[in-house]
């Protein structure tokens, strides 16, 4: 047995602005979250195995959860009709708090399975095995998920359309907190497309104010305006409340870090549990705001710094 060896990593993902209205055509904007990563070592072995936090054993008795990866596995195996393998996953994505963990898990894998089999790709082929692996995962992904994972650029996503990326020009910090509660992306998608049915014309015009606040959110990074992309992010919050998707919880968090020196903060993903996201002027501000956070009762806490970049 070969002891060759193939490691692949990807990071989280988070969700800045536009959660749900991009459900009805609007733009959104997401970051890579390198705060959270996944880590897939293969190597060669006897019979396809895994061993993860969640479960360790043969890959053919994987868990219900666990079909996409058990998937992905088979279809690179064969693509490439390479010897079994054993997969060690190691991540620190928490699962189902609209972080991208089972994206993050499918882009290491592929690329760990690329290295050990030391096979030159390029990301449209990374991107079209983790999107098969995501229908497995979540049925209908939009794909923002896996581009988000596999990249380093904030990404401008549109549905039906091709991803553009920018620059992460912004002097700031960003904190994420996690409320400790599963997200409920599907029951918040769902009570939103109620509330469009039953109110057309407000629920419409709210929509449409997120939609703007991305393409101002954009403007914002694109231009270093760290206070106003803090106003825009209370703006969406107050958006996303009107729309019924956050919680008290959530809502604690947001009013906790606005309190303490953020330059503003909303709930990001699906809502009503999940994350909630807070953005700073300096990493000292981040580190407090982080702080009272977790005595607010966030179950974790990441920091990022988000950068200004030259180009030259
Ligand atoms: O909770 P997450 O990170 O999977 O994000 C959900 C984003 C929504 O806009 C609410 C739904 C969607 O499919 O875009």
């Amino acid at each position: 047995m070969s002891t060759q060896k193939g490691i692949g990593i990807a990071n989280g993902k988070i969700i800045l602005m536009g959660e749900h209205a991009v459900v009805y055509g609007e733009p959104a904007i997401a970051f890579p979250f390198s705060g959270t990563t996944v880590t897939a070592t293969l190597t060669t072995a006897s019979s396809p195995t895994l061993t993860s936090s969640y479960y360790n054993g043969p890959l053919e008795q994987v868990p219900t959860e666990l079909t996409s990866i058990q998937t992905l596995v088979q279809r690179l195996t064969n693509d490439y009709q390479s010897p079994a393998c054993h997969i060690t996953i190691e991540s620190t994505i928490p699962a189902e708090r609209g972080m991208g963990s089972s994206a993050a898990v499918a882009v290491a894998i592929t690329r760990a399975f690329f290295a050990w089999q030391k096979i030159a790709y390029d990301t449209k082929q990374l991107l079209a095995y983790v999107n098969q692996s995501e229908v497995i995962a979540h049925g209908n992904p939009s794909g923002i998920d896996a581009a988000a994972t596999s990249g380093h650029d904030p990404i401008l996503f549109e549905k039906g359309q091709p991803f553009t990326t920018f620059a992460l020009n912004i002097d700031a910090h960003l904190i994420v907190a996690d409320t400790g509660v599963k997200g409920k992306t599907r029951e918040t998608v769902k009570d939103v497309r109620a509330l469009m049915e039953q109110h057309p014309q407000t629920t419409l015009a709210t929509i449409q104010q997120l939609g703007q606040l991305v393409n101002d959110a954009k403007q914002a990074i694109v231009l270093n305006q760290a206070t106003e992309l803090g106003m825009i992010m209370n703006q969406a919050h107050h958006y996303l409340q009107q729309l019924g998707v956050s919680d008290a919880t959530l809502d604690n968090l947001i009013t906790c870090a606005r309190e303490n020196g953020a330059l503003g903060a909303k709930l990001t993903g699906g809502g009503r549990g999940g994350c909630m996201i807070a953005l700073a002027q300096s990493a000292l501000d981040a580190k407090k705001i982080a702080h009272k956070l977790t005595q607010a009762g966030a179950k974790s806490t990441w920091i990022q710094e988000l950068g200004v970049y030259e180009y030259a």
